[in-house]
């Protein structure tokens, strides 16, 4: 017996950063928005104990050993539940690894749900939720998917209604950025300012309720473009080759170094994805729309 969830990746549409707090993190306001570029974990019960193994174009990246956000998922469930993890979890793999773009978190809340129903622990919707946000700051959302305000760390939610579908180009960098890594970079560029406490835009929220591009692409901002371009100065080229594409905006997402391009329908994402292509200023572009769902068992 063995069961697959499928996780989508994410992409920041605004992410407001304060300064940092005594425990290290920094409060957000953090606008997730999940597109249809996915993984599969696949969690079967393994009587040797636990093991993970991934495949896919970018799998000689993903530590499997317990830094491993599945496998930190299935031993925080195991933990709570008095089992052993005995489990494998096998973990196809096309979010881009150390992107910005969630695919670790993403494993996590897959992981998380595959074991649970693997183990039926009858665990309950907000239990899991908690678990998720022990895990990392971005894990609640890829369980949830859909857009939501992410407020603290970026993990109490609020979902937010989108009025439409919005199409986007990603464009995947010749190397990764470390998160922490990426808010550390934040800090020494606003050392000495007075860093404002992060707010929502509401006219972004409104944009994306009205499911409206340009008024999405008018809104969206990345507090963490400034420290990502600083530590990757190349990724100006990538957002300077998609805007001339035709992109509505491009941006950085999350603490990237993935670059995000909104456009308006699906044939100016194909547009766009071409000359990205063509440009020479990244390693690989995907089509990708959003919202879609979260965390889902196949
Ligand atoms: O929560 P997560 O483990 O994904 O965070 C990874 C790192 O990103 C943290 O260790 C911290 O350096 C940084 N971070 C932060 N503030 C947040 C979220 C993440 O400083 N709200």
């Amino acid at each position: 017996m063995s069961v697959t969830v499928r996780v989508p990746a994410k992409v920041n549409v605004q992410l407001a950063v304060g300064a940092a707090r005594p425990d290290g993190f920094h409060d957000l306001a953090n606008v997730f928005l999940a597109v249809g570029l996915y993984d599969e974990v696949t969690a079967t019960p393994s009587p040797g104990g636990l093991r993970v193994t991934c495949s896919g174009p970018d799998a000689g990246q993903v530590p499997l050993d317990r830094t491993n956000l599945a496998a930190r998922a299935a031993e925080a469930l195991a933990a709570r539940y008095g089992r052993t993890p005995d489990v494998h979890l096998h973990i196809a793999k096309d979010i881009p690894v150390a992107g910005g773009m969630a695919g670790g978190s993403a494993d996590g809340a897959a992981a998380l749900l595959a074991c649970d129903a693997l183990w039926q622990t009858g665990a309950s919707r907000p239990e899991l939720l908690e678990i998720c946000a022990e895990l990392g700051s971005d894990v609640p959302f890829s369980m949830v998917g859909g857009a939501a305000l992410g407020l603290g760390r970026g993990e109490r939610l609020t979902s937010q209604k989108v009025g439409g579908t919005f199409h986007w180009v990603f464009a995947m960098a010749s190397r990764g950025l470390s998160t922490p890594a990426v808010f550390r970079e934040f800090d020494r560029l606003n050392e000495g300012t007075e860093v404002p406490a992060p707010v929502a835009s509401h006219d972004l929220l409104d944009a994306l309720a009205a499911g409206d591009p340009d008024a999405l692409a008018a809104t969206v901002s990345n507090d963490l473009q400034p420290a990502a371009l600083s530590l990757f100065p190349e990724l100006a080229e990538t957002l300077a080759a998609g805007r001339d594409a035709g992109a509505l905006t491009g941006l950085v997402s999350g603490s990237g170094p993935t670059t995000a391009f909104l456009t308006r329908d699906p044939e100016a994402a194909e547009k766009v994805a071409e000359a990205l292509r063509a440009s020479g200023t990244c390693r690989a572009v995907r089509v990708a729309s959003g919202p879609v769902a979260g965390a889902t068992m196949l």
